[in-house]
């Protein structure tokens, strides 16, 4: 609900659980007065403290009222070079080469819906939505500046998005925009952000806050391996179940930065939004530009709940999934089982290995194409290498349908190689500087993503695949960072805007082949995770979430990824022990147990399993199918932190809370290993549960005193228990 008071010109955004509220004061400053647990309302413009402190200045109106100070005062979205000295939201520079932005309160607009964005991903609906658009403006550089609030009541989200248009006369080289700027006055914080490397994605590491700015983002072009544009503030004592936290997500997969302040008050400021590197966008007068949405949701009661909003309004307000609903096909993938040596026969012989296990869609992952027996060439050729698959698709396809699966297949749309037929006739299409040579990356370069020429040409030659045979799913892949970022369709002063019109690009073409081919289920994939963000989770409802496929570090990964993101995108495969990435040595039950928390499939030869194995495969995809709701949308709830517990534990409820399902996978072993019980969450305390079908145990006994680990005989042992109410 959002509730605005004219008199006092307060803003009040109510969701089920919190409470966000800013004031156009006096001076027609937006100050940010609250964001926290629910409250009833009032102007809360009381809390804000005003006092002089030296060398920080006074905007020219207050005359001697030296305790009014943009660097002292909470700045809903904070202005530049007009005397806040934190971290800008916003800068510009219109044709006298200034470099301020001084914004203030215009006006609004309040209705119900949600507002949409073109050409951006962003959290959709209908009427449970309501939007405010709070324009402010500088007067001088004539530049108005929209900002966009969606209130989800329900899920307690808030969306926030930023359009900045140029109402002067003449052009303004916009250098920053963010989406979204939150400042606390008054509260001490841990930052939280979700950091790693290519095979061991988004691990959650914290901190306090300290004096200064502390940052993360990419300079990739992609969201990246490396940081998550997803963080945390909370209270030093917030955990799982308890303590105020905040998460903010941006919706989109370039280049950002999440960047917290503590300042000289001790208050905290945090911005997020696209990172200023070589990011520099010239509006015409008349001309805009609208920043990615942002996403907030504060949990009163820890990151377990927070996450589980996330999962909801992901789920059921951002993806969009061509199954509409129906359960997700069960898929082998030949990567891990072939890499790039395999022909038509091989593949059928892998397929018809499968048989009677529960698969059901076949994915014949890279090397189809072009020159690509080696990741030395080929990308940018989409058409069928006939020596491996004689016959082509047209012949492939059925073969495997014969085997009762669907077929899918991976493409990396957004490459080239050298040695390819498309670079030899455009090698200006690729990424590059004329007269520097490129660097590589998996010794490939990337294509111009920002030019609507390369994307149709690249376009076109992914539909004449598609529209070849019966396809039911693609794996997009990118596989590498970008460098090297310029543009031969843009003249020298508009060289800023390419990275962030590649994106568009990526996005666009997205969009394409979701007109086009609704049925059609996309993965997405960067490297594994090198693109793990809401805005690719708009065009494709599941994101392969590591190259690294070993169960046992997938529970740290999963678990970090799982602080924001739902198990339905959640990409998680089975495959091969010991793993292709570490050695490691696991069981098929545990790797099972592992992959099934996300969006599931197997990546490795089953028919070399022994007959044992495929016994206990048939058994876990019949057991992911009959849980699927349960596994795919249930609410998660972890039990455990894998970086400091020796075992992981998670568990999805059923929004009724009379199902259940618990897993636990253990660490390394040891002798004499100590006596331990779990204690389950979100269960009905009121509610009796059988367990695996037995026993008649009270949910409140579940919850308070637990249930027995098992005394692991072996590393790496796993449990999966199947509660069901009576
Ligand atoms: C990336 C993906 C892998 C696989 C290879 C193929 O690394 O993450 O799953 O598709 O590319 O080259």
């Amino acid at each position: 609900m959002i509730v605005f008071n004219k008199e006092n010109r307060v803003f009040t955004l109510h969701t089920r659980n919190t409470t966000y509220q800013m004031k156009a004061d006096w001076h027609n400053i937006l100050l940010h007065t609250y964001y926290g647990p629910r409250v009833s309302g009032g102007d809360l413009s009381y809390l804000i403290q005003y006092a002089d402190r030296g060398f920080s200045p006074n905007p020219n109106e207050v005359g001697d009222k030296r305790d009014y100070s943009l660097d002292t005062l909470p700045q809903e979205y904070s202005s530049c070079g007009v005397g806040d000295f934190r971290i800008p939201s916003i800068e510009f520079e219109p044709e006298d080469g200034s470099r301020l932005a001084d914004l203030r309160y215009a006006g609004h607009e309040l209705y119900r819906g949600k507002y949409k964005l073109e050409g951006l991903p962003a959290f959709w609906g209908g009427q449970e939505w309501e939007t405010l658009v709070i324009c402010m403006k500088d007067a001088a550089a004539k530049m108005s500046v929209e900002l966009y609030y969606g209130v989800l009541e329900e899920k307690d989200l808030i969306t926030r998005a930023v359009r900045v248009v140029n109402q002067g006369i003449g052009a303004v080289r916009l250098q920053r925009c963010a989406s979204l700027c939150l400042d606390f006055q008054g509260d001490d914080f841990d930052l939280i952000t979700f950091d790693g490397c290519h095979t061991m994605e988004r691990c959650p590491n914290r901190a306090p806050l300290r004096p200064g700015i502390q940052s993360v983002n990419s300079l990739r072009g992609t969201s990246s391996h490396h940081h998550n544009p997803f963080v945390i503030l909370c209270n030093h004592g917030a955990g799982e179940d308890y303590g105020l936290c905040y998460g903010a997500m941006l919706v989109y997969s370039g280049n950002f930065h999440a960047t917290a302040e503590r300042t000289q008050l001790e208050n905290n400021r945090l911005v997020l939004g696209i990172d200023p590197y070589n990011f520099c966008f010239t509006l015409a007068p008349g001309e805009s530009f609208t920043a990615p949405e942002a996403a907030l949701i504060c949990s009163p009661n820890g990151f377990g709940q927070m996450s589980r909003q996330f999962h909801r309004a992901l789920r059921e307000h951002l993806i969009r999934d061509p199954c509409k609903g129906e359960r997700r096909p069960v898929l082998m993938n030949n990567w891990e089982a072939t890499y790039f040596d395999f022909t038509a026969d091989k593949l059928v012989e892998i397929a018809e290995g499968t048989q009677g296990l529960g698969i059901e869609l076949f994915v014949m992952d890279d090397g189809w194409f072009g020159s690509r027996d080696t990741d030395l060439s080929g990308l940018g050729d989409w058409s069928v290498n006939l020596e491996k698959l004689p016959g082509g698709l047209e012949a492939l396809v059925p073969r495997v349908q014969a085997l009762g699966m669907k077929f899918g297949l991976w493409i990396e749309p957004e490459m080239v190689s050298e040695n390819s037929r498309l670079y030899r006739e455009h090698p200006d299409w690729a990424l590059g500087v004329p007269g520097r040579p490129q660097a590589r990356g998996r010794s490939q370069l990337v294509l111009d993503f920002s030019r609507r020429e390369v994307r149709d040409s690249i376009y076109e030659a992914v539909r004449r695949v598609l529209d070849s045979a019966d396809i039911s799913y693609i794996k997009w892949d990118m596989n590498r960072s970008l460098s090297d970022v310029w543009s031969a369709a843009l003249p020298a002063n508009r060289q800023g805007e390419v990275y962030h019109r590649y994106v568009l690009g990526v996005y666009d073409i997205l969009e394409r082949l979701r007109q086009d081919y609704p049925n059609l289920l996309i993965e997405s994939c960067s490297g594994g995770g090198g693109r793990f963000d809401a805005g690719m989770l708009y065009y494709t409802p599941q994101i392969w979430c590591s190259d690294n496929t070993d169960a046992i570090d997938r529970l740290r990964i999963q678990y970090g990824t799982s602080f924001c993101y739902p198990v339905s995108a959640i990409g998680a495969h089975v495959s091969a022990s010991p793993n292709e990435q570490n050695g490691r040595v696991t069981s098929i039950e545990t790797r099972g147990a592992a992959a099934m928390s996300g969006a599931f499939g197997y990546e490795m030869d089953l028919s070399r399993c022994t007959p044992e194995e495929r016994e206990i495969i048939r058994r876990q995809t019949a057991f992911f199918k009959e849980h699927y709701d349960l596994i795919q949308r249930g609410d998660y709830y972890r039990l455990s932190d894998p970086f400091a517990d020796p075992h992981t534990a998670w568990e999805q409820v059923s929004p009724d809370r009379r199902e259940a399902l618990v897993t636990l996978i253990s660490g390394p072993t040891r002798a004499a290993a100590p006596f331990r019980r779990l204690r389950l969450k979100g269960l009905d305390p009121a509610l009796r549960y059988t367990v695996n079908g037995q026993g008649a145990y009270p949910g409140d006994v579940l919850m308070e005193a637990g249930w027995p680990l098992p005394i692991p005989r072996g590393d790496y042992q796993s449990m999966q228990l199947y509660l069901s109410a009576l």
